[in-house]
Order: C-alpha cells, then structure tokens, then sequence
C-alpha cells in the first residue's frame, strides 16, 4: 500500500463522507472505541490514532458494545499483555454476531509480529484488520477499504514509515502530556520483544519537539513528559534538549522516561540537577543485580557501571530518587543471583521499583535460553523482592517528613473524603485535605507521614 499524501488525502475525504451518510442515516457520529494497552509510548500512539479518527467525523466511546469502529491498541513485552487481548477478542465474537457492520481492529506491538497476525486470521475470524507500527501512516486507506469492500486486512509491513508531524494528538489529560522523542530501540536485550515490533531508534527534531512543547504549556499543561524506548540516546543530544526545553517561559515539570543505563552519565545529572523545570528524579531500568545475568541480558553495563551513576547523583544531592525495572526469572537465573538483585535494590534505595517476572518472547534470543525454575517459583521470588521493597520505600519516603513539597494537584485522593492526590517532583504520590479548587495547581504541601506507596501531608495556604 503506497503511501503517498495523494493516497492518504483521497483515503481521508472517502471516509469523511462515510461519516457524514451514517450521521444523516443515524442522527449522531460513528462512535469509535479506542484502547491502548502497555506503555506511555502506547498510550501516545492511541492518542494520534484517536486524532486521525476525529479528523473524519469520529465520536469516542467508552462502551465497547455501541462502538462502530473498535481498536485495540496493543502491548507485546510480556505474555500475560497478549493473554489480555486474545481474551478481549474472544468476548467480541458475539459482539460482531449481533452487529455485523462493527469494525474490529487491533494494532500495535502485539500486531506486528507475524504470528499473531497469522492466528488472529485463523482463529478471530470477528476481526478486520490488524496492522503493526510501521503502519500507522496508512491508517485512512487501510479503514477505507475494510468499511467499502469489507475484505479483512492484515499489513505487517516491515518498511519503517517516516515520522509523521502532522498527527494531531487527541490527549484525554488536560494537565499531563506525554511527548515521544524518539522511536524504537538498537539495543536488543536478549529478553525484550521492542526492538522487533518497533524497529531501529528514530529521533525526531529537536525544533519540532520544543514547538509542541510550547504549544502545551500555552494550552495550561502543567507537566511535560519526553518519551522514547532509551530516551538517552536521542540522537540530537539528550542533555541539550533537556537545557532547551528548561528555557521555555511557564510554570511545568519536565520529566522523561525511559533512560538506558550504559548512556546515563555524569552529563545527564548535572543537565538535572542545574535545570530550573526537570524533576530531580530517574528512571533508570537496573533488570538485574547479577553481573553474569545482565551479561546474558545483553545490557552493556555491570554493578559497578550503575552503581557509578547512583553514588555520583548521591554525591551531589544526597537524596536524588530513583526508580527501576527489575525481572525476576532469567532464563538460568539461581535463586542465589536473584539474591544479588535483592541486596542491590535493597542498598540503593530507590522510591519505586516495577517489577516483572520474565516473560519468554518468542523471536528474542533469551525465548532459546534453557529455562528450569517454574513461573510459580519465580512468583514466589517476585513477592520477596516486593516485601522487601516495601520496607525499604517507607523507610526511605520518610526523608520528606517534616518537608514542604511542591505538589501538582490531579485530583481526588483515595485516603479519605476531602483528600486531594498529586505528585511531588521525585513523582512520589502525596495525599493531602484540600478543596477540590487546587486540582490542576501547583501547591505547597508539608509532609506528615510516609506510607509505602505515598506521602501524606497538609496544605501551606498562601498567606
Ligand atoms: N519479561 C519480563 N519483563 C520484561 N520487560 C521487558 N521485556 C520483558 C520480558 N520479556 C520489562 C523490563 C523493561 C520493562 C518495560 O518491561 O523490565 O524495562
Ligand atoms: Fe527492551 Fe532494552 Fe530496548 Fe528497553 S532498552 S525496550 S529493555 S530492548
């Protein structure tokens, strides 16, 4: 399928008109059901997707069962992420019965890989068209035709497609956005399925990513965050763009996700610590406290190496946050490696830790590793880190108690009736009694107690 502007434009005024009969013929938009699954970098794509949809005269709905169109925007980086789709496409099937005219997509990391797109065909017959990330740019030609020759399609082109800056981005958070930087990933970790459904890292420029940002922040977004699979090796330069996007006039935060240990230094935590706008906080995925697993993992650094980056941070600002990915479970990990992992998360005293027990993914070198422990072992080993975790975060957390933070209030709290919940800038949560007016502000609030998912505090009016 050419992807031509010509193509794309007569694809566009096709479904336009399209959606133009069915509102004469039913007295309201064609409604479509968009869900993304996964990442931020997910959730971004499904926005664009969204913006694409309303350029043609799409409405949104959140009730999957009065959709004219549904897209399931999917996650590929471990099983149980898939297991959650192929379940979702299994309760359609009755859905499309009743409603035959429904159109069911599914795009994303999931519909890139070939297999899934072949059993997909074979087994989900309700659905019509599956199409991978390098396919976005053909999105109008590609609904065109299912809606005007009802075929099923299925494009799993591997042929990256240009950046496209023309998307409009339909967000769903007034306060919060999230900005991609850059796309796919060079790194193959011998675990991780990303760089074959995303392809090879692609940076856009650095003008037009400061442009949206501007754009933003003049809309009242208070905070920024810049996304990409390893966000540090942006190749305009990671730092210089941080330095940038700190000199845009407003009042935000600027925060960024992921960050690759072997490219974070010295420059990247000075760039944070200097910079008026950037949270003084890092992702930064460790996966393993095991020099020979990260070796298997294939992740260019060592204990030492990461450790380096923390105790510089610490050295400068005692109380700089981290926050990691760690998986439990590598093929021919012992429990005594998993161990070494334990006492690591344990040293470095991080404020948030995601951890994941490995998923094997057909395609990666590691799904070929030999592979003994049980899921059920390496379940019980991901609750001990968690438990161990838990105490080290409330007893870490307790560095703000007795501090005024700066907190962004989003929006009511879980912790009782009159409670606001909001971020501080290391990104921790912090719940406090507020009136419902302070949600979307920056305010200042005096930290009492620390839990171990969050901080609780009281509001410091302004005098
Ligand atoms: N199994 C388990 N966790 C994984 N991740 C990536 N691939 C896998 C896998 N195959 C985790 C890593 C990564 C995070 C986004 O997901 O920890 O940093
Ligand atoms: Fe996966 Fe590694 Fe790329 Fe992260 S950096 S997405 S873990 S391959």
């Amino acid at each position: 399928m050419a992807d031509t502007m010509l193509e794309k434009e007569y694809a566009k005024s096709g479904l336009l008109k399209l959606s133009r009969d069915f509102c004469e013929r039913c007295g309201h938009a064609p409604l479509a059901y968009v869900h993304s699954f996964g990442c931020q970098q997910n959730v971004s794509d499904g926005e664009k997707l969204k913006g694409q949809l309303s350029g043609i005269g799409y409405d949104f709905t959140d009730d999957i069962t009065k959709a004219q169109l549904i897209l399931l925007n999917t996650c590929a980086v471990r099983e149980n992420a898939e297991d959650k789709v192929f379940g979702t496409l299994g309760d359609l099937k009755h859905l499309k019965e009743q409603n035959p005219d429904t159109v069911i997509a599914v795009c994303g990391c999931m519909a890139q890989q070939k297999h899934v797109a072949e059993k997909i065909k074979s087994t989900y017959r309700q659905v019509d068209l599956v199409f991978g990330t390098f396919a976005y740019n053909d999105f109008y030609q590609m609904l065109l035709e299912v809606l005007t020759n009802r075929t099923r399609i299925f494009n799993q082109s591997e042929k990256p497609s240009d950046i496209d800056e023309g998307f409009t981005q339909l967000r769903s958070d007034k306060l919060r956005a999230f900005i991609p930087i850059m796309y796919g990933c060079n790194n193959f970790c011998t675990y991780c399925i990303v760089p074959y459904v995303r392809g090879r890292e692609r940076s856009r420029k650095p003008d037009s990513v400061i442009d949206e940002v501007t754009k933003l922040v003049s809309q009242g977004y208070k905070e920024i965050t810049l996304l990409g699979q390893n966000v540090n090796s942006y190749s305009y330069g990671f730092s210089e763009l941080l330095k940038e996007a700190d000199r845009i006039p407003g009042k935000f935060r600027i925060r960024f996700m992921s960050s690759h240990p072997k490219d974070a230094g010295k420059e990247l935590i000075d760039t944070i610590l200097e910079s008026e706008k950037v949270c003084k906080c890092l992702h930064l995925p460790l996966q393993s406290g095991s020099d020979r697993i990260l070796k298997l993992m294939n992740r260019r650094y060592d204990t030492k190496q990461y450790l380096d980056i923390i105790n510089y941070a610490r050295s400068k600002a005692p109380e700089f946050s981290f926050s990691t990915d760690i998986i439990v479970g590598f093929p021919g990990e012992t429990y005594k490696e998993f161990c070494e992992t334990k006492e690591l998360v344990k040293s470095i005293k991080y404020d948030n830790i995601y951890s994941f027990v490995y998923s094997r993914r057909s395609g990666t070198k590691a799904a070929e590793l030999e592979d003994s422990i049980s899921d059920k072992q390496k379940g019980l080993w991901l609750r001990e880190l968690l438990l161990e975790q838990r105490e080290v975060s409330s007893q870490w957390l307790s560095r703000f108690v007795g501090k005024t933070v700066e907190v962004l209030a989003e929006g009511e709290g879980r912790t009782g009736e009159d409670y606001l919940t909001g971020k501080n800038d290391e990104g921790i949560i912090v719940e406090f009694k507020a009136d419902k007016k302070y949600i979307g502000e920056f305010v200042q609030v005096r930290i009492t107690k620390a839990m171990n998912w969050a901080l609780e505090g009281e509001l410091v009016e302004d005098k």
